[in-house]
């Protein structure tokens, strides 16, 4: 019998909670769209997950342009794949006191870190509220529950993305479409390069 394409796309697939994630996923038979910003690793990762016997397509693009997040969508829809899950994983930080930081890279963490999930999410419910199924997991983070010093942008962007997940899970609860928040506790530094 033919499987039937179930994909999961998943952003910042490479490394970290969205590479461990994806690896359930491809454990579970669900096939991948990989999303992160270098193509050698995506490539490598993508042929890893290819031994799992699912499809795995990687797509580079970069989340701080929002322009980016637009063509991922279209470039799915162009090749008929409507993925069912959504991980809007890809998530960076950056460490220091605000009025000594770079503000364009503090913009750069705004336009990933909420821009880009806010217009993902938007697409794949336009896509998935028609057929009445489809789920998504947004990052957020323990830093989600309460403001910190020295990391105040990278908390601010992770309260909006439990508040707006929580407000959307009520407003999609009749809809077929689930929407969880994960909340990690920091385990490294990675995030504030
Ligand atoms: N690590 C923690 O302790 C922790 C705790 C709580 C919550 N979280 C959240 O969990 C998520 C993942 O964190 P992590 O530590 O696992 O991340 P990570 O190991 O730093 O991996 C980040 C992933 O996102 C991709 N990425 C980064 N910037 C990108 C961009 N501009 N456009 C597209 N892809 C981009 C990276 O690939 P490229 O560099 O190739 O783009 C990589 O695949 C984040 O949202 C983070 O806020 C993490």
């Amino acid at each position: 019998m033919m499987r039937k394409n179930k994909y999961a796309l998943i952003t910042g697939a490479t490394s970290g909670i969205g590479y461990q994630l994806a690896k359930q996923f491809a454990r579970n038979g669900y096939d991948l769209v990989l999303v992160a910003r270098n193509h050698d690793e995506l490539k490598v990762k993508a042929d890893e997950f290819k031994s799992f016997n699912i499809n795995v397509i990687p797509i580079a693009k970069n989340l701080f342009s929002e322009e980016d997040a637009y063509f991922l969508y279209s470039e799915l829809k162009l090749n008929g794949i409507s993925p069912e899950i959504l991980v809007n994983n890809a998530g960076q930080g950056v460490y220091g006191k605000f009025q000594d930081t770079d503000i364009h890279r503090e913009v750069d963490i705004i336009k990933l870190n909420i821009i880009s999930v806010i217009i993902l999410t938007k697409l794949f419910l336009k896509d998935r509220l028609s057929q009445g199924s489809g789920k998504i997991l947004n990052l957020a983070s323990v830093a989600s529950k309460a403001p910190w010093p020295w990391h105040s942008i990278y908390h601010g962007t992770k309260a909006f993305v439990l508040s707006w997940s929580e407000a959307i899970r009520e407003e999609l609860k009749d809809t077929g479409i689930t929407v969880t928040a994960l909340l990690p506790v920091l385990y490294r530094y990675r995030l504030f390069q």
